[in-house]
């Protein structure tokens, strides 16, 4: 016989080193390394659980069904991707803050629609049948310093947990949220309506996961924002309501306690009459430390 010669059979020993081999000529070397720390991790786990067949076909299905229901306004991965926890962890490794900046969480399923730009004070409530609630903050550097002319982008649940895409024959798209830019001090203001805890999507394989293994899909409630200013690191995070349930045991696992806020009602006449509040007024009060971006401020 020609040819040549047939490799040592491979065997639960030695096919790992062989498939990560099978990616030795990949030029990109990040996806190299990347590839050889997926295959190793993977192997290692299969070798772990010992799969039959059928599970190893059912698994399979269920990353196959995954996929069937993404569409352009659905990401059925990313939900499985924040239910396992991964989400948060990519977030926390990627912004590791210095200490005092607003920590970040995950940008979630629902910024899927620009938000309107708005005026200071004005509402993002366009529905306007729960009690209003005043959220007031400041955008300000590590040192303190405001920022005036940064960016707010806020976008939240309403008071029964939908987000206006979620119900577009009984929400006005755009209501909940809001794109605002700080006055000369670095404040914002805008009237809402204290959102509600609510479950994420579970009419999918990430809902069937949730349900078989006596997990609740909800998430506590919150209100969404990305702060961005010239010269810093933008940041997309959420506060969340303090007395809210679920706090600990975020679906998403993205509950930091320095982003948890007390939404208080207030008994102030004069302010409620110059925010055009009936009083008393629910109010929440939001600062938002960005750091400086990297090489900035080296002089
Ligand atoms: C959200 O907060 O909007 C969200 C985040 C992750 C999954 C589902 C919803
Ligand atoms: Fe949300």
């Amino acid at each position: 016989m020609t040819g040549s010669a047939l490799p040592a059979d491979l065997d639960e020993t030695t096919v790992t080193d062989a498939a990560v081999a099978s990616f030795d000529h990949t030029p990109d070397p990040r996806l190299r390394a990347c590839l050889a720390i997926l295959v190793r991790h993977l192997h290692a786990a299969v070798r772990e659980m010992e799969p039959t067949i059928e599970e190893w076909e059912q698994a399979v299905d269920f990353l196959t069904a995954t996929g069937h229901k993404c569409d352009d306004t659905r990401q059925e991965f990313v939900l499985l991707s924040d239910v396992l926890g991964v989400s948060s962890l990519v977030e926390n490794i990627n912004h590791r803050k210095s200490p005092g900046a607003t920590e970040a969480t995950v940008l979630g399923p629902f910024h899927m629609t620009e938000s309107p730009q708005r005026e200071l004070g004005e509402s993002i409530d366009e529905v306007g049948k729960a009690e209003p609630c005043l959220v007031t903050g400041r955008v300000v550097a590590v040192d303190g310093t405001p920022l005036p002319g940064a960016g707010v982008d806020v976008w939240q649940a309403d008071e029964d947990g939908f987000y206006d895409v979620q119900r577009p024959d009984v929400l006005p798209p755009g209501t909940g949220r809001g794109l605002f830019t700080t006055d000369d001090d670095g404040r914002f203001r805008f009237t809402t309506v204290v959102p509600s805890h609510y479950p994420i999507p579970t009419d999918g394989p990430v809902g069937r996961l949730l349900l078989a293994t006596n997990r609740h899909p909800y998430r506590p409630a919150h209100i969404h924002f990305i702060a961005t200013a010239n010269g810093h690191i933008p940041v997309t995070t959420h506060i969340f309501v303090a007395d809210s349930p679920y706090l600990d045991s975020d679906a998403v696992f993205a509950v930091k306690s320095s982003l948890v806020r007390d939404f208080h009602r207030t008994d102030d006449p004069e302010r409620a009459a110059r925010h055009g509040l009936p009083n008393p007024f629910m109010h929440a009060d939001i600062e938002l430390v960005l750091e400086p971006a990297r090489g900035a401020g080296a002089e």
